[in-house]
């Protein structure tokens, strides 16, 4: 989120960089199944992303020290391949993977049941494969259809989208440039049956009229990915 005005990000068509139009999201696919010996898995393809997440458990929590007598503690890892980027990712945690992953556990423990499974543990590993923006929204999006696929009891799915702003127009679904030379990007997690959030992140500035553009921008998206994400869940094509 850089804020660099100066970079021409739409054209006098008002199209964007890959041939969008501020309201349309990136092309998406999900696909179940794709870690055989994991409970459950999820692989989300959206514009360059390509991210899988893997479910473990519920199992018992070790070191006991981590339990929780009266539910489940989810376990997030998210990850950047050290090939995701054109910049080779430093292997291992580091402040952005810890934030990312904390945010993930928030907004996925809004809805899965975890008071079903004291002393347990849940384990989501989310490996990102390639990286164009969004990651997070991807990562989020994967790991509730994981979580889903393994069967674990939820409220709701959580489908997560980043709108932001890039000269001066607000744009859903931001892809790499828009990201980084971007006025604003604002990641959210939908709950797509009752459209309430589990997630809001906001970088930059946005008026409140803009906000609101952005707002319902996600909320369009987040309908279209859950349509795709039912989909895939029943066992049929992305
Ligand atoms: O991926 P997301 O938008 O959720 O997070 P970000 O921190 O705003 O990163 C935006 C994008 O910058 C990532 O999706 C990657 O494409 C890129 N990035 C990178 O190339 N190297 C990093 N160490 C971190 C991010």
């Amino acid at each position: 989120m850089g804020g660099y005005g100066d970079v021409q990000m739409i054209d006098d068509k008002g199209l964007r960089m890959d041939g969008r139009k501020p309201s349309e999201c990136r092309p998406i696919e999900i696909e179940t199944g794709v870690v055989p010996v994991a409970d459950g898995s999820a692989r989300v393809r959206w514009g360059l992303n390509d991210v899988i997440a893997a479910v473990y458990g519920p199992m018992e929590a070790h070191p006991r020290k981590i339990q929780r007598q009266d539910r489940a503690v989810l376990d997030v890892r998210y990850n950047m391949a050290p090939f995701s980027t054109t910049d080779r990712i430093r292997p291992g945690f580091n402040r952005r993977s810890r934030e990312i992953s904390k945010v993930t556990a928030e907004a996925l423990e809004s809805v899965v049941l975890l008071e079903l499974y004291p002393r347990s543990k849940i384990r989501v590993e989310i490996e990102v494969l390639c990286a164009e923006a969004g990651t997070r929204c991807a990562g989020i999006t994967a790991a509730s259809a994981a979580l889903a696929h393994a069967g674990i009891p939820m409220t709701d799915l959580v489908v997560s989208v980043a709108s932001g702003k890039v000269n001066g127009v607000v744009v859903c679904d931001l892809n790499k440039e828009e990201d980084n030379y971007g006025e604003a990007d604002l990641p959210m997690g939908i709950l797509p049956n009752s459209g309430e959030l589990v997630f809001l992140q906001m970088d930059g500035d946005l008026s409140q009229e803009d906000f609101k553009i952005a707002w319902d921008y996600n909320m369009e998206a987040a309908s279209h990915i859950h349509e795709i994400m039912a989909r895939a869940l029943k066992g049929g094509d992305a």
